[in-house]
């Protein structure tokens, strides 16, 4: 069968651009399919609008993924520094953060640009947007054809790069997972990624006043994961850099540990406050730490005692050390797809190729990006990923 196209990739998000560049670089003619009114509106919003696209140290340990070895050939072979060369072509101003995180100076919008630039340098890339799929099919030839609301096109190659779940306001759908099950592949069970997590009633009554307070803590997960960042105090619960990343490994049920004093030894800290100033309050001690507001919280929930460091019992010494060094929370859930930057499970890699992303038993069908499951840390690794796995996949279309 003649076909329209050689590839056709449904989502205009980073993965889908990244893939559809490299393709048309090499020939191909491709045609991006989108439902949005925009392409790359993720980008767009992503890292308070300067997208942290990617980071300067990419490590496979930096990705959940049930398959850990999975995204190590694709992360080689497109690298940070592969996507810092795009953005020297483009002479796009950036700045590195804390971690190693690489923004913007100027906007998101930058990024948007240098990949429909590079679609548009092919010659080979038409991207369509405002278009909604009704079916997709293989036909005997082992061609695709893809009916949206306006026309049906024919391809050799079909590119699923739909990206999660995160953020249904943006325009995230199920559309990846429906057609993975259609043709038979498993779909990991999915969850909000990147999230802040929200507490029990009680508790965020007691913490309802503290929201926007922020301060570095190292939070500890169930698996002994752990990051060292800020946590933010919210209306609903806890957020911040740190609590995002525990959050890809916190499940419900399970308890988080924050350490809120991660670069103080407390012991020496009240040993040191015993010698030099044993009447002085407790709470005065601590709230050269911490948030003095944070510190009455935990004293008025008797997680603390209002005492003079001189009257602290043996017991007592202990209870403060624990609780400044192993606080423990057990939230009640996270905030959902609604605010979380990304996506956990997804399409099981262990059915793709890690070094084209096909399907290993759908000729010509492939899966890039975050509708896999393919979950990076925050610090740019998501896009990372979409970069990484998109080029992989156009390098092979
Ligand atoms: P992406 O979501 O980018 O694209 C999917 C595309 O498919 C969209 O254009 C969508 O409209 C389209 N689509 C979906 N369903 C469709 C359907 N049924 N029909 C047609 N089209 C359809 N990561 C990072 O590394 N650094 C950062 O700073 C941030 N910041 C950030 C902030 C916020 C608020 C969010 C929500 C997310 C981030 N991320 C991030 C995560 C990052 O945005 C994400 O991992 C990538 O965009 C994933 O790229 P994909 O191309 O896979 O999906």
């Amino acid at each position: 069968m003649q076909v329209d196209f050689d590839v056709i990739i449904i989502g205009a998000g980073a993965a889908g651009l990244m893939c559809a560049a490299t393709a048309g670089f090499r020939g191909k003619k491709v045609l991006v399919l989108d439902h949005a009114k925009q392409a790359g509106k993720k980008i767009l919003i992503s890292g308070g609008g300067r997208c942290n696209f990617t980071n300067m140290d990419v490590e496979p340990n930096n990705y959940l993924c049930s398959n850990p070895h999975f995204v190590k050939s694709a992360l080689s072979r497109y690298t940070q520094w592969d996507f810092l060369g795009l953005i020297g072509k483009y002479q796009v101003p950036y700045h590195e953060r804390d971690f190693g995180q690489l923004f913007c100076d100027d906007s998101a919008k930058d990024i948007v640009k240098i990949l429909i630039s590079e679609c548009n340098e092919t010659e080979n890339v038409h991207i369509q947007l405002r278009t909604d799929i009704s079916a997709i099919e293989q036909n005997s030839d082992q061609t695709f054809t893809v009916a949206t609301s306006t026309k049906s096109y024919s391809t050799t190659s079909l590119v699923i790069a739909t990206g999660g779940l995160s953020m249904p306001k943006l325009g995230a759908t199920p559309f990846g997972y429906k057609v993975a099950e259609q043709f038979g592949l498993d779909v990991l069970p999915t969850r909000a990624g990147l999230v802040p997590l929200t507490l029990h009633q009680e508790q965020k009554e007691q913490l309802a006043d503290l929201s926007g307070i922020s301060f570095p803590v190292r939070v500890e997960s169930e698996d002994s994961t752990s990051f060292a960042a800020d946590m933010l105090l919210t209306h609903r619960g806890l957020s911040g850099p740190a609590v995002l990343q525990i959050s890809n490994y916190w499940l419900p049920g399970e308890k988080v540990t924050i350490d809120l004093l991660p670069t103080e030894d407390m012991e020496q800290v009240l040993a040191d406050a015993k010698q030099n100033k044993p009447d002085q309050q407790l709470k005065t001690l601590l709230s050269q730490f911490l948030p003095k507001r944070f510190i009455e919280v935990l004293i008025d929930d008797k997680q603390l005692p209002d005492k003079a460091i001189k009257q602290l019992i043996h017991k007592e010494v202990e209870q403060v050390i624990n609780t400044m060094h192993k606080w423990q929370i057990a939230p009640n859930g996270t905030e959902g797809y609604r605010t979380a930057e990304v996506t956990l499970g997804g399409v099981d890699t262990n059915q793709l190729s890690s070094k084209t992303m096909e399907v290993k038993n759908v000729q010509g069908l492939y899966f890039i990006g975050e509708v896999m499951d393919v979950t990076g840390w925050l610090g740019g690794y998501n896009f990372q990923w979409a970069w990484a796995s998109g080029y992989a996949c156009g390098q092979s279309v």
